[in-house]
Formats: C-alpha cells, structure tokens, sequence
C-alpha cells in the first residue's frame, strides 16, 4: 500500500537518527511544495515531486491542500493512566493555596493514588485510551505514559497493564515507565522503617515483576525535597536498571536536588522539569547524552514565574525535548502545541527549536529516534498536517488546534 501525499505548502523537520544538542537544534529541513510518499507504513521519498522515483506505484493520491507537514510529536512525560480529576484542587490553588499547602493537607498525588486504586484495570485503559485518542487529535504520535499512582505493587502493575491494554487500540504508540517512586504510599509515611519499607517493596518485588513481564522500558524517580533523597533515588535506578528497565528521572523540578547531575551520572535516558537545575546540573547534562526534558505547561498550570532555564541549556550544548507531563494534579492538558507554545513564549527556545524538542529530541529520549521524530525515508510515517502555510504558525497562531486529519 502506498500513499502519495501531495499539494503541501511546506515540510519541515529535524533531521537524523539521534537527538540533536545545542545550535544545531535549529536547523531544520524545510521543503516548499513538497510531497510524501509512504509505504507500508514508512516515509519512502520526501521532497519535490518533480524529483520523485518515476517507478513508484502509488495506491492513494491525497490532496495536502497546502497544509505543512511535520513530524508527529513525541510527547516523552505523561502520567495518563490515572483515574479521578482534581479540578477542586485547581480551584483552591486559583484562590491563593499552593501545590505544597495541598499535598499536606492530605491533597496531591495522594488524591489521584485513592481514585486510581478504585478504579479497575478496564477503567484505566479506557482513561488511557480517551487521552490517547485527544493527544492525536492534538498531533501527538507517539506517548510515555507512567504509572506512580498505585503505590501498592498490585496498583502499579494494575496501571502498567491498563497501558499495555490500551496499545492495540491506542492512536498513538506508547512507551511504559514504571513510577512506583512516584511518593512514598500514605500507609508507608508514619516512620522511616515504613518509608524503608516502600523502597524494598519497589527493588525487590515491583520492578522484578515489571521486568518479568516486560511492563516497562523505563524506571523513573521523583528525586525532591520531602520526597525521594538523591540516594534513595540511586538505589531505585540501580535496581531498576540491573533488570534492564532504563533509568529516567524527575529532576530538580520544585527544588535544586542535584537530580540532573545524578540522572547524567547514571546515562538516565532524561532528567525531567529541571525548573530549579543548578548551574552544575547544566554542565553536567551538556556533557551527556542525557536528554534534558522540559515541561513548561506545568509551570504555566502552577501559575509559577520558574520556567526550566531552556535558553542556557541550549546554548550550554544540552539535547533538550519537551513534553506535556499530562496529569490530573500540576499539567491538565494533552496538548503538545500548548507545550511547544509555552517553550517559546516563556522559555524563549526558537520555533525551530521548539519543533526538534517535540519531535526527534523527544524520541531520543525514548530511545527511538531511530523510529521516529523526523520525516525521513524509512522511518515509520508518523507525521501530522498542520492547517497553515508554513511552520512559524505552529506558535504564531496559538490557542486553537492546527492538526488537521487527513481526508
Ligand atoms: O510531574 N512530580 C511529580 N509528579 C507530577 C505531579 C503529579 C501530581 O500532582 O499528581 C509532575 O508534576
Ligand atoms: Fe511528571
């Protein structure tokens, strides 16, 4: 079976099969009137007609209708397998009380965890598959999704396997992680022997179980003040990656942490938020092939002035992504065009920049840049068509949906 794609105004696209760092994360492949050719599933020629192999049988012909062309997005932090909204959360921290003050008062992710534990495995992948189809929708083609509010070993797996039960019919490809380090459990709080207690239940029977059943690629850890310590996190990642889950981590996200220099110590395949890395934080992650993965709708939905520093970690040589962090309690969207908006408007990253964050970075940071993440022959075809003449609109003509589905 193969498509022809033609009559687009513009293609434009990173460019290999890894994550780009720094400078060159501008650099984009831009082609004018150009045309994609799809076979099987995969990109088989992209650029001018005129240049197109004359041999190519082609099956469909569909008219672009000078729509751009991009690669799908890759949207590499989501916590969609959660049941239960906290809207009456939201509404308080609209009236004055903070994201902390709420978690105290007995709020936060322990709001989520009660919902989640309720719900049954069909619940979760019909939540999954909901989100999945309005991430598509949205232009996502390819999504992490974590579990972390189970906090019990049956709840995480519950939500690993809601996930797994979603992919058949999921519209985009989704890529596990295992979060059970997400928080300590509210029955494990009461003591240091019971929040002991929780991290030999994650090493020696969540994560060997995960890997047994090949619920996940991934193993994360939320590393923050009151939450998991740097070692706690270190051992968490150890264990996980011993059993071949690859470490990724929550970083510095409501405090400097040093989590962006462990999860660059460790080749964690990203530190994520990094709103308050350190300057050695920076350095470190420059220096790695660790992705540096930004959520700016979280600081946005927090209604916080702390941005991730995008800008210097650009120019410090950073492979930097972006991504939604779609969850119920600090990012409530889908939205990865809101995601690439923000990372210009307020982190300042270039359009260019923006669209390479969101797709290939995003995809080095799964570990399948390879795969996906730019228009290019033998990749697998995941683009969208965005209702404009040209990228710039991407960010220029914001707050409305621009993918458009192919007719
Ligand atoms: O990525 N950092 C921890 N986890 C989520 C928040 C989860 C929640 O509030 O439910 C985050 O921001
Ligand atoms: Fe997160």
């Amino acid at each position: 079976m193969t498509l022809l794609v033609r009559n687009l105004s513009q293609i434009a696209t990173p460019v290999g099969t890894r994550g780009v760092r720094g400078p060159a994360m501008r650099e984009l492949r831009v082609i004018d009137r150009g045309v994609i050719v799809v076979d099987e599933g995969r990109f088989a020629f992209v650029g001018r007609e005129s240049d197109m192999p004359r041999d190519l049988h082609i099956d469909e012909d569909v008219d672009g209708h000078g729509a751009t062309a991009l690669p799908g997005f890759v949207d590499s932090h989501t916590h969609i397998p959660f049941a239960g909204y906290r809207e009456s959360e939201f509404n308080r921290r609209l009236r004055g009380e903070t994201y902390g003050q709420i978690a105290a008062s007995g709020g936060g992710i322990v709001s989520s965890v009660h919902a989640t534990r309720a719900a049954s495995e069909d619940e979760l992948v019909a939540n999954v598959l909901a989100r999945a189809k309005t991430m598509r929708q949205y232009g996502t083609t390819t999504a992490e999704a974590k579990s972390g509010y189970g906090l019990n070993k049956s709840d995480e797996l519950k939500q690993l396997r809601a996930i797994r039960g979603a992919a058949a019919e999921s519209p985009v490809n989704l890529v596990p992680t295992c979060l059970a380090a997400h928080e300590f459990p509210p029955e494990s709080r009461g003591s240091e022997a019971a929040r002991e207690g929780w991290l030999s239940t994650i090493i020696g029977e969540i994560l060997p179980d995960v890997a047994s059943e090949r619920l996940a690629k991934f193993c994360d850890v939320f590393i923050e003040r009151g939450v998991f310590t740097r070692e706690q996190g270190e051992r968490v990642l150890r264990a996980g990656a011993a059993l071949g889950l690859v470490p990724r981590v929550h970083a510095d996200e409501l405090s400097d942490t040093d989590g962006a220099a462990l999860a660059a110590e460790f080749g964690a395949a990203s530190a994520d938020h990094l709103m308050y890395v350190s300057e050695r934080g920076i350095r470190a992650l420059a220096k790695s092939n660790t992705v540096a993965n930004l959520l700016p709708a979280t600081s946005f939905f927090l209604m916080s002035d702390r941005y991730a520093p995008a800008r210097r970690l650009i120019d410090a040589g950073a492979i930097v992504a972006l991504s939604t962090d779609c969850n119920p309690g600090t990012s409530m969207t889908e939205s990865m065009q809101i995601a690439i908006q923000l990372a210009t408007l307020q982190m300042k990253m270039t359009v260019e920049e923006a669209i390479t964050a969101a797709t290939l970075n995003g995809a080095q940071s799964l570990l399948l840049a390879h795969e996906t993440g730019s228009i290019e022959p033998g990749k697998r075809a995941d683009f969208i068509l965005l209702d404009a003449p040209n990228y710039l609109h991407l960010v220029y003509h914001f707050g409305v949906n621009l993918v458009k589905t192919l007719p």
